[in-house]
């Protein structure tokens, strides 16, 4: 459904009365045109600072020169030495910071390498390099800080200064939500270095364009994802419950844009709408209730049969049924959990036993209602909630075999779903997050492909918000 609000305010006339009236005004989002390219960040300037006593430099000038990026340094900040010294010892040319009257010369994205934080008084290193450029920041530009994984930081004094980047990021997020542009948070733990050039590119990349205030850890990959930024899914068997449409036909679809071979899933009633949307990229539909008593079995199957197994697996089948706990019928409780929840286990306990190759990669689809909880959802939360808790507990398993399990927790996104509510809600659930705006189902499905795909090595057993920093539960 489209947002006629957004629509309007960004016309001309829109933009003069929103103005006069002090009404909102959602930025338009710049979303990704097409697939990962080679050098993401080929002739746009990064911008990288670091705490004088930072450790990151190296592997964040790499990545950024690998991704094409023209690398910027601020000409007098805490960590020039040491953002110079890496740039040498790595071979990468820096270029100083333009004069900010010079128009269009300036960085698109500002990365801060945080690691070395350790106490209250270092945290004013990132004050001193972002507090002067903020406004220039452009419209849907990026801020990446990159600090050590709070637990690996050092003394309690460290711990905690690392850990208060995280409200840093959060606050900072609304305040430069207003231009489109976002602000996250990577947390790196001791080897999670080798892992970051993935992490980077989807950051920095219109791939995340409405995800904000965001915080992703990122521990040492259990094997290298090597140089897999093309095509990252070439050769994959992905398989992804509701396929048939919403955000589990765009999950369906950019897996493919990837180069993963897709199987969908969806109910028996929706066969034609499965078909046509897999059609549009070779996918295989399965029409089969994910609830039917056979169904794990039969999943299991097809994949090792047909496909030879199953390398990426996406839980995004979804429904609500919500009614106050007082009014809520027996039935519609079981048929959320069994749905949301209960098939999920009862599909990977297959999985796992017959189908599930190594290195294979889940993805299941939680929601901020599992975080903040809504009135009328006590059943849909628990689902949600129990998700997260899921791929929590299933992580080192996953690890055990090479691969990862990981959750995506939609904000608002404008679907058949959200269609639905009453205008009043609706609107309410659009505004109020920093961009001002819901996502679309494409939001949610580049979350789940980074996550994925080996990008996000060394991301395990996490919990993304993909809700342009909704302010329910954040
Ligand atoms: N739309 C949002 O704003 C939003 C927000 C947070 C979370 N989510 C979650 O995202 C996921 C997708 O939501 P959506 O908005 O695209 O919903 P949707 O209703 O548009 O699509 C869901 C799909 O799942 C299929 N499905 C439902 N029950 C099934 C079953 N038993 N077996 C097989 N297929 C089944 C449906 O037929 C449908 O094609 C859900 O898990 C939902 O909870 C959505």
């Amino acid at each position: 459904m489209t947002d006629r609000y957004l629509e309007f305010s960004n016309s001309a006339l829109g933009k003069t009365l929103s103005g006069l009236l002090g009404l909102p005004s959602p930025p338009r989002l710049v979303r990704a045109a097409g697939a990962y390219a080679a050098r993401p960040l080929e002739a746009r300037g990064v911008m990288l600072g670091s705490t004088s006593a930072g450790e990151m430099a190296s592997p964040l000038l790499t990545a950024l020169a690998e991704a094409g990026a023209t690398v910027q340094v601020a000409p007098s900040h805490a960590g020039l030495l040491r953002v110079k010294a890496s740039a040498a010892a790595v071979g990468v040319a820096l270029k100083t910071e333009p004069n900010p009257e010079d128009k269009g010369a300036g960085a698109s994205a500002y990365v801060f390498d945080a690691s070395g934080i350790d106490g209250p008084a270092r945290l004013r290193e990132l004050y001193d390099f972002l507090q002067p450029r903020v406004g220039r920041i452009p419209a849907n530009g990026r801020v990446l800080i990159v600090s050590r994984a709070p637990a690996d930081a050092g003394d309690a004094a460290a711990q905690a200064a690392t850990q208060g980047l995280r409200g840093f990021i959060r606050s900072f997020a609304k305040e430069i939500g207003k231009k489109g542009a976002t602000a996250n948070l990577l947390e790196v733990g001791r080897g999670g270095e080798a892992a970051i050039a993935g992490p980077l590119r989807f950051f920095l990349s219109p791939h995340s364009a409405y995800i904000t205030g965001q915080t992703l850890a990122l521990t040492a990959p259990a094997r290298a994802s090597g140089d897999l930024f093309l095509s990252p899914l070439a050769g994959k068997v992905a398989l992804v419950t509701g396929a048939a449409r919403g955000i589990g036909a765009s999950i369906a679809a950019t897996l493919a844009r990837e180069g993963a071979q897709v199987v969908g899933i969806d109910r028996p009633q929706e066969e034609g709408a499965l078909g046509e949307t897999l059609a549009r990229f070779d996918g295989y539909g399965l029409a089969l209730d994910i609830t039917a008593p056979d169904a794990p079995q039969r999943i299991a199957q097809e994949l090792s049969t047909r496909f030879g197994g199953v390398d990426i697996v996406v839980h995004n089948a979804g429904i609500t049924r919500d009614k106050m706990l007082k009014n809520m019928a027996p039935h519609l409780w079981d048929m959320v959990l069994d749905v949301n929840f209960g098939a999920i286990l009862r599909i990977n306990d297959a999985l796992l036993k017959q189908g599930l190759n190594d290195g294979a990669r889940m993805v299941c689809i939680s929601s901020i209602g599992g975080i903040a909880g809504n009135a009328g959802q006590t059943n849909y939360g628990a689902t949600k909630a129990g998700v997260i808790g899921y791929v929590e507990a299933m992580a080192a398993q996953m690890a055990k075999r090479g691969g990862a399990i990981n959750a995506v927790a939609p904000g608002f996104i404008e679907t058949a779903m959200t269609a639905q509510m009453p205008t009043g809600p609706r609107e309410v659930g659009r505004r109020l997050a920093s961009l001002g705006q819901g996502g679309l189902p494409i939001d949610i499905a580049e979350a789940v492909t980074f996550l994925a795909s080996p990008l996000a090595t060394g991301v395990n057993g996490r919990t993304l918000r993909v809700c342009g920093q909704n302010f329910v539960g954040a």
